[in-house]
């Protein structure tokens, strides 16, 4: 069966590699984009992801433009990992097609309003702040049509990788997660626990570039990038494409491994602000509210994702 899935996005260089994947999926029908403030402006996401669905060959695939700033929070980018554009590496054509005027909001709403029950699975890549707003706007609209969440973001066992203690996406907009965190709504998070493990293979760049296609030297240039920035900064030798890894775990989710826990996000301390408390052994009574994955099938999803990424564009 196909499923029916919404990705909101903050592109980004691994959130492109995750796009890409799902459109080059016959196993999902993307309905849309929406986009929110994380790695670059609301501006930048926006037009990136319409680059991005322009270039995967579905540029009347709609981008809704969502929130430009946390919940409570001023905004915070991640210049220093994805570059000034958010997509660094590749010389990339400007967008044909502006982004929607439609907020990303409204359209979440006309969308759920429509669907059957239980029928669309989220797939979130950024801060959390549109989805919270729309829990916060329809929570019974979201708890019955939404089949579950699929976010990457938290950390635990691997410590943070924005602060000591948080992990970008949820650091970002912690107030917004908490509201996620606590919906009610089947949620399975990528953390970085799970992605950090998860490093793209020795030759990925050089199989990337081989594809002799737009789609390929794309991929390639910001995979690049995306290393010589991340590398130097996290001291790896190759790079977790953490976005496009929640995007495998919709695919093909037998690749994964974790464990269904209360998961509380911490958003009083000053100290661990962001931060993913898990109760990993159940140490308490409180709901488990979260498939918090740890393990992955790395050598084989890579090799699935670039079979997937070669037959673009559609
Ligand atoms: C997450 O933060 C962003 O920089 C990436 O796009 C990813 O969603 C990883 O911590
Ligand atoms: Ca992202």
């Amino acid at each position: 069966m196909v499923e029916r899935i919404i990705i909101d996005t903050d592109p980004g260089h691994d959130d492109a590699f995750a796009i890409l994947l799902a459109l080059a999926s016959p196993e999902l029908e993307v309905l849309g984009l929406t986009t929110v403030a994380g790695n670059v402006t609301l501006e930048d996401v926006s037009f990136n992801a319409r680059r991005i669905v322009e270039l995967a060959g579905r540029p009347g695939l709609g981008v809704y433009p969502g929130c430009d700033r946390p919940l409570l929070r001023p905004a915070a980018h991640a210049f220093d990992v994805h570059g000034s554009m958010g997509l660094n590496g590749y010389d990339w054509d400007a967008p044909q097609i502006p982004p929607s005027e439609t907020h990303a909001l409204d359209w979440m709403l006309e969308t759920l309003a429509a669907a059957e029950d239980g029928s669309i699975t989220f797939a979130v890549l950024g801060p959390q702040t549109n989805i919270a707003l729309l829990l916060r706007r329809a929570p019974d609209l979201a708890v019955r049509k939404v089949k579950r969440i699929v976010a990457m973001g938290g950390a635990y066992f691997q410590g943070g990788n924005y602060s000591p203690g948080a992990e970008f996406n949820i650091l970002v907009d912690p107030e917004a997660a908490a509201i996620v965190f606590g919906a009610g709504i089947e949620l399975v998070a990528i953390p970085i626990d799970c992605t950090n493990l998860a490093l793209t293979p020795a030759g990925w760049i050089r199989d990337l570039a081989a594809f002799g296609t737009k789609v390929g030297d794309a991929c390639a240039g910001m995979m690049e990038f995306f290393e010589k920035s991340g590398n130097a900064l996290y001291g790896t030798a190759t790079r977790p494409l953490h976005d496009a890894v929640a995007m495998a775990w919709v695919l093909w989710p037998e690749l994964f491994a974790g464990r269904l826990c209360n998961v509380e996000i911490e958003t009083g301390s000053e100290l661990s602000l962001g931060s993913t408390v898990v109760d990993w052994r159940g140490r308490t009574q409180r709901p488990k509210n979260c498939l918090w994955i740890t393990e992955c099938d790395a050598p084989v999803m890579y090799a699935r994702m670039l079979e997937r990424l070669a037959t673009l564009p559609v």
